[in-house]
């Protein structure tokens, strides 16, 4: 079973900053996971949340804020005054740390909340402009911009993002069409962990912090799992 650092070696790191991401960079690991929003003038700034007060030192929407006032903030004393300094980084930050490794990327695009016009575009542009096309995942929960992805860019590799447990997913990611399912790992091991596999469509579970669960899930025939604790899985 594969694994991929979500947001980052996100245990012992602050999520989404450049320290979590070079750390991983290191690790002989399949790949890394990362969370994107667009900034109010139209920035791809890595970070989980639309709000920037649980991971960052100060308070409101990502979207309100100019590039310039959220790289202000620090992004890594909440996780340990170690970290004091780390900054939100840019999306092209992260990315040109694995110029030289081979790992997947797989970006999730955050507009589940906020619409972010646009934003798929962005990351597009920056994508070509790295000559990334083929180690890229794009996934959302929002399946609305994986349908526009899909039409816009058919060479993209997408995946669908579910908390939920859905009826014939198998049928419901033809619809969009997205080849791959990103779930909420308990789902993986119900009913529609096997349709998925019955019909060949790789399974990739989140968030995996347990061996006993890792263990469930690759004997499940699981493709990949994200874990905040990479380290402790390889
Ligand atoms: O992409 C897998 C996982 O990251 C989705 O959930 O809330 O951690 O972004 P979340
Ligand atoms: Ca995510």
């Amino acid at each position: 079973m594969k694994i991929f650092a979500h947001r980052g070696c996100s245990g012992i790191y602050p999520e989404n900053t450049l320290a979590a991401f070079e750390a991983a960079s290191k690790l002989p690991i399949e790949g890394i996971e990362l969370d994107v929003h667009l900034s109010k003038d139209g920035e791809l700034v890595v970070i989980h949340d639309e709000l920037v007060d649980r991971t960052t030192n100060g308070k409101g929407f990502v979207k309100d804020m100019t590039s310039e006032e959220l790289r202000q903030l620090d992004a890594g004393s909440w996780k340990a005054a170690d970290f004091n300094g780390e900054r939100i980084p840019f999306l092209h930050e992260v990315l040109t740390i694995f110029v030289e490794t081979d790992h997947v990327l797989n970006i999730e695009l955050k507009s589940d909340i906020f619409p972010y016009p646009g934003m798929a575009d962005r990351v597009m542009e920056l994508v070509q402009k790295l000559g990334f096309e083929e180690r890229v995942i794009l996934s959302s929960f929002d399946h609305e911009v994986l349908r526009y992805v899909s039409e816009t860019y058919p060479q993209i590799h997408t995946a669908c993002l579910t908390m939920e447990v859905m009826v014939d997913f198998p049928a419901y990611l033809k619809t969009i069409p997205a080849p791959d399912a990103h779930v909420l790992f308990p789902t993986a091991l119900r009913q529609m962990g096997q349709e998925l596999r019955a019909a060949g469509i790789p399974i990739r579970a989140f968030t995996v912090n347990d061996k006993v669960y890792a263990d469930m899930l690759e004997k499940a025939g699981v493709e990949a799992i994200f874990t905040d604790f990479p380290e402790k899985f390889l």
